[in-house]
């Protein structure tokens, strides 16, 4: 098999890919955060593949994703007091809200959970898309498993077209990071994973909010962060510390096997240095992450060093997302 990356703009091609969904197989598909890779949320076999073509472990759960606030309903076994609040403002959006499942679920959705995620996302063709299927659509990132999410349709079929029919492109990215995973099964909302929506719109709203570490008790939270995720295959060291500190670090320490990701007004002209947006503007650090770990690794260096964002705001889930990239690699002068 070799994708063939459709135009989402044409009809025809929504139709065709609803079309594979409706049979039980895979279609990769554009939305506002990360392009995801979809099946039949209630059809065991066709959610079975995702796991195959991602080579997820099986005990990491899946975003169902709807094409209205009333396909969520049939989803949950009840919906908390917060959800109304939450669901008006952020839906269709880049929120996922955990909520208590119903049994029509298939258990490889929620990887045996007595919760499911759901996610009502903003992209036109997204939502055209699972409209047309007719169905919940369970996706997670179309990126084999702990490798950066993809963010254009090339993305994906670089990585997974060899295993897919179809890609359904719908441009690139808006938001390029996944979306903010908010538990509201408990007394308090809790951040799982950080994103778009951020800790202080969710606390303003709520009043009170958790951010979940990545483990209470030795106990992963959300079974997806006690693995290696958005890790290019280099090398990569995250640099964290005020930027003129980290970007002096990198300067010392690049050589001609050495790549860096840079911020705009820190970058130095090498060949070698990747800028990623400036230090302040997180949505261009956001949209244009994967991207540049992408492009990085295509290098041909043997080390990747990138200047860590500070954790304000939107920066929490540039931070996030680099710093688990790095894994043990993270060099500290804040
Ligand atoms: O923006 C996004 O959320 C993208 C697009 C395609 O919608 N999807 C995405 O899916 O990032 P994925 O599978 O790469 O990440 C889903 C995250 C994982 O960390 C998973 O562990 C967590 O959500 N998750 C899913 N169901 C859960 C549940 N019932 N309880 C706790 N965490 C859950
Ligand atoms: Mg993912």
């Amino acid at each position: 098999m070799n994708a063939i990356i459709l135009d989402s703009n044409n009809p025809d091609n929504i139709d065709l890919c609803a079309g594979v969904i409706k049979s039980g197989g895979l279609v990769a598909f554009a939305t506002e955060t990360v392009y995801g890779l979809g099946a039949d949320a209630l059809n065991e076999n066709a959610v079975e593949k995702i796991f195959d073509v991602k080579g997820r472990p099986g005990d990491n759960p899946l975003i169902v994703h709807v094409a209205s606030i009333d396909d969520i309903k049939p989803l949950v076994r009840s919906i908390p007091d917060s959800f109304e609040a939450l669901s008006n403002k952020y839906m269709p959006g880049p929120l996922t809200l955990i909520m208590k499942k119903n049994s029509i679920i298939p258990g490889n959705v929620t990887a045996g959970l007595g919760t499911v995620a759901v996610r009502l996302p903003k992209h036109p063709a997204a939502l055209a898309f699972i409209k047309a299927c007719g169905c919940p659509v369970a996706a997670p990132s179309a990126n084999p498993s702990g490798f950066p999410s993809p963010t254009k349709a090339i993305h994906v079929y670089n990585d997974i077209g060899g295993k897919i029919p179809y890609i359904l492109d719908g441009g690139d990215c808006t938001f390029g990071l996944e979306s903010t995973v908010l538990d509201i099964t408990g007394d308090i909302p809790r951040i799982l994973r950080p994103g778009f929506v951020t800790y202080n719109e969710l606390k303003d709203m709520l009043g009170v909010v958790e951010i979940a570490r990545g483990k209470e008790a030795g106990v992963p939270v959300s079974p997806g962060v006690k693995y290696r995720h958005y890790s290019p295959k280099t090398p990569f060291y995250a640099v964290t510390g005020p930027p003129d500190v980290t970007a002096k670090y990198i300067v010392e320490h690049m050589d001609n096997k050495t790549a860096a990701v840079m911020f705009d007004d820190y970058a130095f002209s090498n060949p070698c240095v990747l800028t990623f947006g400036s230090s302040k503007d997180y949505i261009a650090q956001a949209s244009q992450l994967y991207d540049t770990l992408r492009r990085a690794d295509y290098m041909g260096i043997s080390k990747i060093y990138a200047q860590a964002p500070s954790e304000d705001g939107l920066g929490a889930a540039v931070a996030n997302r680099m710093l688990k990239a790095a894994g043990d690699n993270i060099i500290r002068l804040d």
